[in-house]
This record gives structure tokens, C-alpha cells and sequence, in this order.
């Protein structure tokens, strides 16, 4: 099976697309890394790509303004960027980026969506009380957080727990689900029932 290439953007820490590099390295998903990017120069993440041998560059918003897009547009471009994989990107997708990638832009939220969008999800969990908790993968729209959802984890929420441990909790999930999910898109059909991702079983040919 050929192997879909792969454009990370990322923000910071990068244990996600660390998760995605690992899957593929151990050759759970058919997929190759064609680029890392970074809005942040110093993001460990993007380190850490580096020393995997990956492309991975910088593109700040400072110095490139207005271009920043048209930046990452540029290299998604010149490595053949199939799929994005948003992993903890802190930005958020023009229209015009999002219509670039119909349906494969792939993003992970830290919260059983359609609750807790946007910053500080697990903080948002915790002061409302919830009793689990737990993550997302969803492809990308315009808005925020709101793009059909491809698989959910869920954790419980333990007395005591603060918002790092329960990330923490999350994060193990996040771990797992994103590169399952990404599997799953990438080998078994899919198609979109009104909003809702709906992956279809392969159903056995009869023999003639
Ligand atoms: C994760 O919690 C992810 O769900 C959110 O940002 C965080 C990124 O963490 N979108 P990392 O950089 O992948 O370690």
C-alpha cells in the first residue's frame, strides 16, 4: 500500500506527532513524514524532528506576517503534502488553508468534543465538574473545534486530580488515538453521513 505523506504543524511539545512518528516507525501506520512545521522557532517538538532526520522548519509569524500561511502552504507543497496533522498547533487554520485539504486536515482536542472547545480544555473540564473526561481526533472545518469527529477516548476524572494530572491522564489516550485514527482514515473506507464520519465495514464479495 502506498504511503500517505504526512505534514505536521505543531506548536510546542510534540509528544503527538512523536506518537505518529513511533506508530510509523513500527509499521502501524501507512504513512511518511514529509515535513514538520513549527510557528514556534524554539518548539521542542520541532527539535526533536530535526534529530529524527525529518524536515522541519520554522515559520513564525514574526518576519513572515501576512506570509505565514503562504509559507506553510509553500513547503506542504514542495514535500508533497497529502494529510495534515495538526499536533498541538496553537493557530488557528484560515478558510483558505482548510479549503486547500478538504477533509484531510486531522486534529487532536483534549476533550470529549462538542465540549470544552478551545484553549485550556481540561482546565474547562474540571471546573465543570464533568466525571470523565477524555480526547478527540476530528477533521478540520473553519471553525474551531467544531470539524467532524474521527474517534474519542475516554478517562475518568479522579477526586483530587488537578488539571496536570488529569492532562496527563488524557495525554496517554491522545497518544494512542491519534495514530489509530489516522490508520483508520487512511486504510478503511470512509464516507460523510451529514456531519457524522461514518466508517464503512468492508463487506465480503460473495464468489460468482
Ligand atoms: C495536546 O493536549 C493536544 O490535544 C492539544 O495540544 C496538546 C499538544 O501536546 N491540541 P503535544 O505538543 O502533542 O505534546
Amino acid at each position: 500500500m502506498s504511503k500517505a505523506r504526512l505534514g505536521v504543524l505543531l506548536s510546542g511539545r510534540g509528544s503527538n506527532f512523536l506518537a505518529i512518528h513511533r506508530a510509523i516507525e513500527a509499521g502501524e501506520l501507512p504513512a511518511e513524514i514529509a515535513v514538520v512545521l513549527s510557528d514556534q522557532p524554539d518548539a521542542p517538538g520541532l527539535a526533536r524532528a530535526e534529530e529524527l532526520g525529518l524536515r522541519a522548519y520554522p515559520v513564525p509569524v514574526e518576519g513572515l506576517g501576512g506570509q505565514q500561511e503562504a509559507a506553510v502552504l509553500g513547503y506542504f507543497h514542495h514535500t508533497d503534502v497529502e494529510w495534515v496533522c495538526l499536533a498541538g498547533y496553537m493557530r488557528i487554520l484560515s478558510a483558505e488553508l482548510v479549503g486547500r485539504y478538504p477533509r484531510r486536515i486531522v486534529n487532536i482536542h483534549p476533550s470529549l468534543l462538542p465540549a470544552f472547545p478551545g484553549l485550556h480544555a481540561q482546565r474547562q473540564a474540571l471546573e465543570y465538574g464533568v466525571r470523565v473526561a477524555g480526547c478527540t481526533v476530528h477533521l478540520v472545518d473553519e471553525g474551531v473545534d467544531t470539524g467532524p469527529i474521527v474517534m474519542q477516548r475516554t478517562v475518568p476524572v479522579k477526586p483530587g486530580d488537578t488539571e496536570s494530572s488529569l492532562a496527563a491522564r488524557i495525554l496517554e489516550q491522545e497518544h494512542q488515538v491519534y495514530p489509530e485514527a489516522l490508520r483508520r482514515l487512511l486504510q478503511e473506507p470512509w464516507r460523510m453521513v451529514g456531519r457524522r464520519l461514518v466508517f464503512e465495514a468492508r463487506t465480503a464479495h460473495p464468489s460468482p
